[in-house]
């Protein structure tokens, strides 16, 4: 076995500073500026710890060999990727795979893409991002587990154990990367990459649990937000990283940055190239992704030092010496966690079989049908088996959209289009109309475009596109209306001023709805959008986000009942596009918000209380059945002290005639506390399946833990603090229409 230590008392400086370079293959999609300097340079010369990005077995082979010869000591590099919501089987996006609450299904679907990735040579993943959000305007919300902060908690284990299993070596398992760390879902205005200020019990109560439940999942690496959190940059944030990761949660892994996040510390003010260098290295980052700033500026930093009052760090040669040995050594650990060190071919052999990949297609088809969410239902579904059915608008016939953001090693061409999925069935008669363009601002367009053609605009007069759509629409049973957004609308660099359906697809739905015939409204998108007049004007309205390789299949078993609806939203849908941020959990305050607009009251004043009824909160969904929910009853009206606890049951009774899984939802709220407190905070929930007529009773424990909450400036979450006195539960469907038990904390 070769010992990191070891290994590291062996090698030059030069030869430690190359092991904190981690590049891109070159393969793959670029998302900053480059390095300067070759791949092919660094292999030959031993100057790179890590390559992320490509694109086969053969060419991550090739490159170990070349890395194998250029390095005197014959030190592997290790292979990553963005494996993000799948590899080569697209599954659906983070924000609707976490909307399945569904943690097995979760951890199924990362465990599957981990094997497909460990067959190509790769060993660690950029998964799971886990910043939680509240701004439906941050394109990023498509990669994130949503709104809150438990069901990330739950997200992140899920996720890391899927990718990791028992070992990150095992045969088809890889490293986790848990991302970004931290408050990445909390920029000002929802715009990517902008500054994070907040209160240090958001951070804590909010933002960090998740990386705390990943961490104690035991996820083997973590990569370094682009943010600043409360003024620090998060690549030189050392109370965070040092601090909090390291210290407090004692994590041994690796951190990484991200893409040329160490070099972008200068456009954050932080200086010039050794100054930056020296404060991420000192903060806690141990390799520098594409940048090159470590390999720039470290050996003359190693061998002078920084005296750089002017930005807060002044540190000896011998200091800076010691920090390089750290970090390498942190890299040579992890290599050696990865079975590298003792086999460099470990995963490049071709000993892992890929995965069944017809398994993986049912797989994700049952996770689209599990992710889509069914907001509204007046009877039209499921819809019979024979019919007419007219099939409208600009995603009814596509492929590349359905994937989502961040598929980078997909090929779109596996995807079945809705129009597939649909006219496959016999019985049913389809006929189709595209109605609108996604969009029809050709800037916009060409946005969207970037990455490869996503949406085109059809140069079709719009009213006669409309014309087409309406007169298909009045020969039909039934329209199957297929709108949203694109999926290059949500991602990286992808935040949204107004985050609603675009404008010719509203006018498309406006029309449609006239006609008369029952209008199925199937939304596609990478964020909670604003649904306006289409919550009214729907008689069924389903929210099939971007649901990957087999989504439109699996959207279509749920339309057809194969599938009966199972997911929640892990997001709320804002009442108007300019609402967010926003959240289930919002604080109290003084002048409480009673859901309509009230002069003195926390609300907004040009909200129609009509949209304001049309949002969709945190946690809700349909199913086909129709479940009954009885009293909740505590097991005792009291509970002392911090080994106290008190349980409430409930019973769900399936009153329809569909067997169905509810999610049974437990919130709490802590109407007197120190500080203002969430309104109520989701603490546990349970799914149970349903069968016609059939009651479950429920039962949930809550501790002293889940009352406590953390208080300023205690960078620990161990240490918390609670209240004694009333505590309210409220358990039901959804974060809304819950029932009330109370009881007393005694102390
Ligand atoms: C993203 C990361 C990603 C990295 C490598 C960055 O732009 O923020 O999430 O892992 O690129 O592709």
């Amino acid at each position: 076995m070769v010992d990191p230590k070891a290994l590291l008392a062996r090698m030059t400086l030069s030869e430690k500073i190359g092991q904190l370079n981690l590049l891109a293959a070159g393969e793959g999609l670029a998302t900053g500026a480059g390095g300067p300097t070759t791949l092919g340079t660094r292999l030959d010369t031993g100057m790179i710890g890590a390559i992320f990005g490509t694109k086969s077995l053969a060419s991550a082979r090739a490159m170990q060999e070349r890395a194998l010869d250029g390095s005197r000591l014959a030190i592997p590099l290790f292979f990553a990727e963005d494996v993000i919501h799948g590899h080569r089987t697209v599954f659906p996006l983070p924000v609707a795979l976490a909307s399945s609450w569904n943690m097995g299904l979760i951890e199924d679907t990362a465990a599957f893409a981990a094997a497909e990735a460990a067959a190509e040579g790769l060993h660690q993943v950029y998964a799971p991002m886990i910043d939680v959000t509240r701004d439906p305007r941050w394109g990023r919300v498509a990669e994130s587990p949503g709104e809150d902060p438990y069901l990330a908690a739950r997200v992140a284990v899920a996720m890391t154990a899927g990718l990791q299993g028992d070992d990150p070596a095992g045969p088809g398992r890889v490293a986790a990367c848990l991302k970004h760390f931290v408050a990445y879902g909390a920029p000002l205005s929802g715009r990517d990459y902008d500054n994070a200020s907040l209160a240090w019990e958001d951070l804590l109560g909010l933002y960090l649990p998740p990386f705390e439940a990943g961490l104690a999942a035991g996820a083997a690496s973590v990569m370094a937000a682009f943010n600043a959190v409360n003024k620090v940059p998060m690549h030189a944030n050392g109370d965070l990283i040092e601090g909090w990761l390291r210290g407090k949660q004692g994590f041994d892994g690796l951190v990484v940055s991200d893409y040329t996040g160490v070099a972008e510390l200068t456009a954050h003010g932080l200086g010039s190239g050794p100054a930056i260098v020296a404060r991420a290295l000192h903060a806690g980052i141990d390799m520098d992704m594409v940048g090159e700033s470590y390999l720039a500026e470290l050996p003359e930093l190693a061998a002078s030092g920084l005296d750089a009052p002017d930005c807060g760090l002044c540190l000896s040669a011998e200091s800076i010496v010691t920090l390089i040995d750290r970090a390498c050594l942190r890299v040579l650990t992890f290599k050696a966690r990865l079975g590298l060190l003792d086999n460099p071919y470990r995963g490049l052999d071709g000993a892992v079989p890929a995965p069944d990949r017809i398994k993986g297609r049912a797989l994700a088809r049952r996770a689209a049908a599990q992710s889509a969410v069914l907001l509204k239902n007046d009877g039209v579904l499921p819809l019979p088996a024979e019919g007419r059915i007219a099939l409208i608008g600009p995603f009814s016939d596509d492929r590349t959209n359905m994937l989502g953001t961040w598929a980078v090693s997909a090929d779109a061409r596996e995807v079945t289009t809705l129009h597939e999925a649909i006219a496959s069935r016999t019985g049913v008669q389809v006929t189709t109309a595209r109605g609108a363009n996604v969009v029809d601002v050709p800037w916009l367009a060409d946005r969207l475009n970037v990455h490869g053609p996503t949406v085109e605009i059809d140069p079709r007069d719009p009213a006669q596109m409309i014309a087409e759509a309406v007169t298909a629409a009045r020969a039909a049973d039934v329209v199957i209306l297929a709108i949203g957004e694109a999926k290059e609308h949500a991602g990286e660099s992808s935040s949204r001023l107004m985050p609603d359906i675009p404008a010719p697809q509203r006018r498309l739905l406006a029309a449609l709805a006239e006609t008369g015939t029952p209008l199925v409204v199937v939304v596609f998108a990478g964020r909670p959008l604003a649904l306006g007049s289409a919550t009214a004007a729907a008689d069924a309205l389903l929210y099939a986000w971007h649901g990957g390789t087999a989504g439109p299949e699996g959207v279509a078993d749920v339309l057809f009942g194969d599938e009966a609806p199972s997911a929640r939203l892990s997001v709320s849908l804002p009442a108007h596009p300019g609402e967010g941020p926003l959240s289930y959990a919002a604080e109290t305050t003084g002048r409480p918000n009673r859901g309509r607009f009230e002069k003195f009251r926390t609300g907004w004043l040009d909200l129609d209380d009509a949209d304001a009824a049309a949002a969709f909160p945190f946690g809700f969904g349909l199913g086909y059945g129709s479940v009954r929910y009885g009293a909740p009853v505590l097991s005792a009206p009291t509970a002392t002290g911090q080994e106290g606890e008190v349980t409430l049951t409930v019973a769900v009774t399936n009153d329809g005639d569909r067997a169905t899984v509810e999610t049974v939802q437990l919130y709490l709220s802590d109407p007197v506390a120190r500080i203002t407190r969430p309104a109520r905070m989701l603490i546990d929930f349970r799914q149970v399946a349903l069968a016609p007529g059939e009651t479950a009773s429920v039962p949930f424990t809550v501790t002293c833990d889940q009352i406590s909450y953390p208080l300023a400036p205690s960078m620990d979450l161990a240490q918390q603090v609670w209240d004694p006195g009333v505590i309210q539960l409220h358990v039901g469907p959804n974060s809304r229409d819950t029932q009330m038990a109370e009881l007393t904390w005694l102390a």
